[in-house]
């Protein structure tokens, strides 16, 4: 078909969906999963510009989480309330209540016993801005979503697809409280295995935002990648698997305080492999529960990612006919590499604050590239 009819096609669809909307606005109120086809472009250029606030007020929530666990605030709102809780206390009588309620934890009398309470409303706030950040990208996804899907603003199959990501941060909410849980009685700290899943749901949750948004990108030019080996196609998905593997295990440092033992690099204790790795029985245990193989797992698996990230991108590089995922791969490479050089300087430097934040936004970042990569590999694979 020549352009020029093309373009009037385009434009029939479009004036056709616009005036369909203006004229039966009662009728799309009364039936509301009115979808549209793919091709209105104005509609996906909205609808993707919300994806995208709401990945970035999910990298936000990331980075408050990762202070809110490095200033240990985690703990300090004892109980959950998902809409009361929303209010923080509002006079001296309600702090002091949720003071003692704080005061009965064990977090308070072996850790913090003798706490102020201007030192106790600093933690506090921490944990409560993490949530009230949560509710607040809850309010900002669902609104927006019912909007676009009552104007009928959405693909074919769109909706199902952001329910299921809406369906996962309500879910992440409910594992966020059962993580605090895990640390308000006989313990001091959360389970190191709640929080690795309620970071890795909320890389997902993060990952699965911007692929939904990159996949409503105008196709402005069709990849071809047919000189790229099958081999080298299947590398950006163990790439993204290993990252998140990655960051499971970044997790397990950070919930263990793994981070403050063996602060020496490139050796452990002086040895490359160091002793005690399997020192607790069952063996599997060790890769969750033992300080030295959590973080000898950590520091083997980044050398993996780093030097499978290179040897990809040098393959795409003598290789590719498609100079968009030579980017995306250099891209990722060089947040990759970054990301291993902050976590060797903070591991140097005994974990301070502001480095381990920066590890953890770093560690959201390339969770974002390595989705950018597999989806342009893929894009470029399966419309070559
Ligand atoms: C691909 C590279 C890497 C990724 C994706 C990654 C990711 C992560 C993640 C997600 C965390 C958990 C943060 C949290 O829960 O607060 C973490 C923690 C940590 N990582 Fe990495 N990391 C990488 C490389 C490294 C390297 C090379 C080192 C040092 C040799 C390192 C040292 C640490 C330490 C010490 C912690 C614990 C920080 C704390 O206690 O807050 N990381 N990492």
């Amino acid at each position: 078909m020549r352009p020029a009819l093309l373009g009037r096609i385009d434009r029939e669809v479009d004036a056709h969906y616009h005036a369909r909307n203006a004229f039966l606005g009662l009728r799309i109120m009364a039936f509301p999963m009115t979808q549209r086809p793919e091709g209105s472009r104005s509609e996906d250029t909205a609808v993707r510009s919300w994806l995208f606030i709401v990945a970035g007020l999910v990298f936000a929530m990331i980075v408050v989480g990762g202070a809110t666990r490095l200033t240990d605030s985690g703990l300090s709102i004892t109980e959950w309330l998902p809409i009361l809780g929303a209010i923080p206390p509002l006079s001296d009588v309600d702090w002091q209540v949720a003071f003692e309620k704080y005061k009965a934890i064990p977090e308070y009398s072996i850790v913090n016993a003798g706490m102020s309470l201007s030192e106790f409303k600093y933690i506090y706030w921490w944990e409560w801005a993490h949530r009230f950040l949560g509710r607040f990208i809850g309010v900002a996804f669902a609104i927006p979503f019912l909007g676009f899907w009552i104007a009928g603003m959405l693909r074919p199959g769109f909706a199902w697809k952001c329910l299921g990501v809406f369906v996962l941060g309500g879910l992440q909410g409910f594992i966020g409280w059962y993580m605090v849980k895990s640390g308000l009685v006989d313990r001091v700290d959360v389970s190191q295995y709640r929080l690795a899943v309620h970071l890795l749901i909320a890389f997902a949750i993060l990952g699965l935002l911007i692929w939904l948004a990159l996949d409503l990108a105008p196709d402005t030019k069709s990849p071809r990648l047919q000189t790229v080996s099958l081999l080298h196609r299947r590398v950006p998905l163990v790439l993204v698997v290993l990252v998140f593997v990655q960051s499971g295990l970044g997790a397990l440092v950070a919930g263990l305080k793994a981070g403050l033992t063996y602060n020496t690099w490139p050796l452990m204790d002086g040895k490359v492999i160091p002793s005690g790795l399997g020192t607790m029985s069952p063996w599997f245990l060790n890769v969750f529960e033992n300080v030295t193989t959590v973080q000898f797992n950590h520091r083997v698996m980044a050398y993996a990612i780093g030097v499978l990230a290179i040897w990809h991108l040098l393959a795409l590089a003598c290789t590719a006919d498609d100079e968009r995922v030579v980017m995306s791969a250099a891209l990722f490479t060089f947040v990759v590499l970054s990301q291993m050089a902050l976590g060797i300087w903070m591991l140097l430097a005994h974990v301070p604050l502001w480095l381990g934040l920066v590890h953890q936004a770093g560690a959201a970042i390339l969770v974002a590239t390595c989705i950018l990569h597999l989806y342009r590999m893929r894009r470029s694979a399966t419309r070559a």
